[in-house]
């Protein structure tokens, strides 16, 4: 089956979003590349070219496939960006930020393939119209999660999905076991901005309707994480965190503390998501059921 349904060189369009802050672990990016898909390690929030270079050490020491790098551009990136150039990590992507077309062109130069997230779906049919004019293939991303979902994304004209929220639930994710159990568990989410204002202003997100959620999802707006009580602590790329409350730290394995007062980022396709499985299961379902699916219609339709 290699070749269907390929995007940018990878076997499928099936990209693992590069998670935030350091729940893509080299381990999953190294599992979704191995299974033929587009595996998105994400740089720190900071410049930290070591760690960076390490992170992309360590998915290259689990597999020899191609894989790429999530820069948030609204942080520190500079120094983050020459590594991801210089070490000609096959996938760039940038986030939340204008990335000029003269840094696009030299990434090219390097090999390096560049690709910009913008929220779609509603949106889909229109943004393929006009990205088609450009020849830029897009990638659909938001509340996919199974091979349906895949289907219908390539139906509306994408030739990719990009998912989030199902890959913070595979095994390799280094996303902390509570955080995983509640998207199972889990079935509603909101659009809000409790979380992270001081660090990440103007950058709502979509989180899990947890008890805590709840309890303060009408936050006054001059209320921030700055003056809360430390509710826990983690490691993030090597750097020692305290969290406070409505920090926008997602929980990863090293957290500790009040787990179930901290953020749970999730897409709306979490309801679908009922067990924690290898990331290259996740991508294998996704491409031999939306092959099954194709193959149905095609039958339905002549029968
Ligand atoms: C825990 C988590 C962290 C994320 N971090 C980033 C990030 O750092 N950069 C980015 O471009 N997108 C990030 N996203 C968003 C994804 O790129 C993607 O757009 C989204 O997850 C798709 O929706 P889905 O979760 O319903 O699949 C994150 C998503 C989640 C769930």
């Amino acid at each position: 089956m290699g070749g269907w349904r390929g995007i940018l060189g990878f076997d499928y369009g099936v990209v693992q979003a590069p998670l935030g802050p350091d729940i893509a672990s080299p381990e999953l990016v190294a599992a979704v590349a191995n299974a033929g898909a587009i595996g998105l390690l994400r740089a720190p929030d900071s410049e930290s070219p070591d760690v960076l270079r390490k992170l992309i050490a360590r998915t290259r020491a689990l597999t020899s496939k191609p894989f790429g790098v999530g820069v948030v551009l609204a942080f520190p990136h500079e120094k983050n960006v020459k590594v991801v150039l210089e070490e000609r990590v096959a996938v760039l992507q940038v986030y939340w930020g204008d990335y000029p077309a003269r840094l696009v062109n030299q990434a090219h130069e390097l090999g390096v393939k560049v690709v910009h997230q913008e929220g779609l779906v509603a949106l889909l049919p229109r943004v393929v119209d006009l990205a088609s004019e450009h020849n830029i293939p897009v990638i659909a991303a938001g509340g996919i999660v199974d091979a349906r979902g895949y289907v219908a994304a390539l139906a509306l004209g994408a030739k990719g999905v990009c998912m989030g929220t199902r890959f913070v639930a595979a095994t390799e994710s280094y996303a902390h076991p509570t955080y995983k159990e509640k998207i199972l568990e889990m079935v509603e989410t909101e659009y809000t901005n409790v979380f992270g204002r001081a660090r990440w202003p103007g950058a709502p997100h979509r989180v899990l309707k947890t008890p805590f959620f709840i309890k303060w999802r009408h936050l006054s707006p001059d209320e921030t994480e700055v003056d809360q009580p430390i509710i826990g602590h983690s490691t993030v790329h090597e750097l020692d965190k305290e969290i406070r409350r409505f920090a926008g730290t997602a929980p990863n394995e090293a957290t500790q503390g009040d787990i179930d007062s901290m953020v749970m980022y999730a897409g709306q396709g979490v309801g679908l998501i009922k067990e924690i499985l290898p990331a290259g299961d996740i991508v294998r379902m996704l491409v031999d059921g939306a092959q099954l699916i194709i193959q149905q219609q095609s039958l339905d339709a002549v029968s």
